[in-house]
C-alpha cells in the first residue's frame, strides 16, 4: 500500500528492545524487565468505594468536560505533598495535571526542540524520554555521570562549547535506570552551573517518595531561583499507574507553554481520574499507602541484592540503590547484555539490556533488573537463573 507517512517516522522504524519484550512474553519466564509497581498493593477496595462516592456526591461534574490545567483541589494537593517532601514553596497555579510524567515528556519536546537543537542528559538516562524527545529530532549528549550524579564540571565544559543546548533532562531520585540518587552537594553545584548558563532543567522525580534508607533530599526545583526547573511528577509508583495521572511543575511563563500544549495535545487529563484520587486523598491516608508498599519493595530489594551476591560471578558489579524500582549491573566488558538475552530466554529469565539507556551506545556490558513487581519466590528463583547463565558467560570468555 502507497501510504505516506511524515519523515520522521523513520526514526521509529524498527524498535528492537520491542523485538526483545516480545521474546519475553513466554508464560514461564521471570521478568525483572519491565518496571511495574506491585499490583496486589494496589488499594483496589478503596478505589471501589471512592468511585460510588465521587459518583454519587458530584457525578455530573465527574463526568463532564473539565479544565485543561486540571482539577483544583488535586493540584493544591500535589502542592501540598511537593512542599512537604520535596521542600518547594509552590502553589496549585504552578501546576498541570497530565496524562502521566510521560505525556509531560513529550511536551517538553514539543515546547523546546527544534531539530538538531542540543539536549544533555545523565549516562545512562530512562529510555522512554529518550524516545519522547527523539520525535522532535536533537542531537542528544550524554553528560559524565558518576556515583553522585552528573558531574558539574563537565557540564560546564559541554554548556561552554555547545549553544544549541535547550535543556537538560535529569532524574536526581533513584534514577532509572541506575538507581542512583545525587548528593545534596552535587544537586547545589549543579544549580550554580545552570543559572549560570540559564539553561532549563526538566527534573523527572517518580520515585524520590520511595526511599528505604538514608534522608530525604530536596528536589532540585528547591534550588531554582532562576525558575529554570521543571518539575515532573507522576502517581504511578507510589499510587497506581492505571489512573495516568501525573503533573508539571513550572515558572508562569514556562508552564502556560506546557499548559498550551496540553489544551492542543488532549484538552485534559480525565475529570473522573482526578476527583477520584483526589477523593482518595481526602478520605484515606496516601502516606500510609506508601509507608506499606515501602516496606514491600525495601524487602524484595533486599533479597534480590542478596541473591545477586550469592550467585553472580566476581567481575559482576551492581548498583545498591537506597530506594526506587531498579537496580543496574555491570559485566566484565567482554561481554554484551543484549547477546545474553537469547541465554536468559533459554532459562526462562529476563531483564532489559543496558546499550538502550546510552543514547550514543557502544555499551554493551550493562542491564537493569527491577525489584518491585516479582513476588520473593520468583525473586530467589529468577536471580538463581540469571547468575547461571552469567557463571556460563563468564567462564566461556574466561576460556576463550
Ligand atoms: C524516569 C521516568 N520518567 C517517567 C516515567 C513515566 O511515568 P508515567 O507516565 O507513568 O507517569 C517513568 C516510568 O517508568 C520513568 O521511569
Amino acid at each position: 500500500m502507497a501510504v505516506k507517512y511524515a519523515k520522521r517516522m523513520d526514526l521509529f522504524k524498527k524498535s528492537e528492545l520491542g523485538e526483545i519484550l516480545k521474546l519475553i512474553e513466554k508464560p514461564d519466564i521471570i521478568s525483572f524487565a519491565g518496571g511495574l509497581p506491585a499490583s496486589e498493593l494496589f488499594p483496589v477496595e478503596e478505589m471501589k468505594k471512592v468511585a460510588v462516592k465521587v459518583l454519587d456526591e458530584n457525578g455530573e461534574e465527574a463526568l463532564q468536560y473539565s479544565g485543561s490545567q486540571g482539577y483544583l483541589p488535586l493540584r493544591d494537593h500535589i502542592a501540598n505533598r511537593m512542599n512537604t517532601k520535596s521542600k518547594t514553596n509552590v502553589q496549585a497555579d504552578d501546576i498541570l495535571i497530565t496524562s502521566g510524567s510521560q505525556q509531560a515528556l513529550d511536551f517538553a519536546g514539543n515546547i523546546f526542540l527544534d531539530e538538531e537543537d542540543i539536549v544533555l542528559c545523565e549516562s545512562p538516562s530512562y529510555l522512554g524520554a529518550l524516545n519522547a524527545f527523539k520525535n522532535y529530532q536533537p542531537k542528544v549528549i550524554e553528560v559524565p555521570t558518576d556515583e553522585e550524579g552528573m558531574i558539574t564540571e563537565e557540564l560546564d565544559k559541554i554548556l561552554k562549547e555547545n549553544n544549541r543546548v535547550k535543556f537538560i533532562y535529569v532524574i536526581p531520585d533513584f534514577q532509572n535506570p541506575t538507581g542512583i540518587t545525587w548528593s545534596l552537594e552535587r544537586r547545589k553545584k549543579f544549580i550554580e552551573v545552570i543559572n549560570k548558563y540559564e539553561i532549563p532543567v526538566i527534573e523527572d522525580n517518580p520515585y524520590g517518595e520511595l526511599r528505604y534508607e538514608g534522608e530525604f533530599l530536596p528536589a532540585l526545583k528547591s534550588f531554582d531561583t532562576k525558575g529554570l526547573v521543571i518539575y515532573l511528577g507522576t502517581f504511578s509508583k507510589i499510587f497506581c499507574p492505571g489512573y495516568r495521572l501525573g503533573w508539571t511543575c513550572a515558572s508562569k511563563d514556562i508552564l502556560r507553554k506546557f499548559i498550551t500544549c496540553k489544551e492542543n495535545s488532549d484538552l485534559q487529563t480525565s475529570t473522573i481520574g482526578q476527583r477520584e484520587l483526589s477523593k482518595y486523598i481526602d478520605d484515606y491516608d496516601l502516606d500510609e499507602h506508601v509507608e506499606k508498599i515501602k516496606v514491600t519493595y525495601k524487602k524484595r530489594r533486599d533479597l534480590m541484592l542478596n541473591c545477586m551476591k550469592e550467585e553472580f560471578p566476581e567481575g559482576v558489579s551492581f548498583t545498591h540503590p537506597k530506594g526506587g524500582l531498579f537496580t543496574w549491573v555491570k559485566l566484565p566488558e567482554k561481554l554484551n547484555a543484549q547477546e545474553l538475552m537469547e541465554k536468559c530466554v533459554e532459562n526462562n529469565v529476563a531483564y532489559v539490556p543496558g546499550g538502550f539507556f546510552f543514547p550514543s551506545g557502544n555499551k554493551e556490558n550493562y542491564f537493569r533488573l527491577n525489584y518491585s513487581s516479582c513476588t520473593e519466590e520468583k525473586i530467589v528463583e529468577g536471580i538463581k537463573r540469571l547468575g547461571k547463565v552469567l557463571n556460563e558467560a563468564v567462564s566461556e570468555t574466561a576460556e576463550v
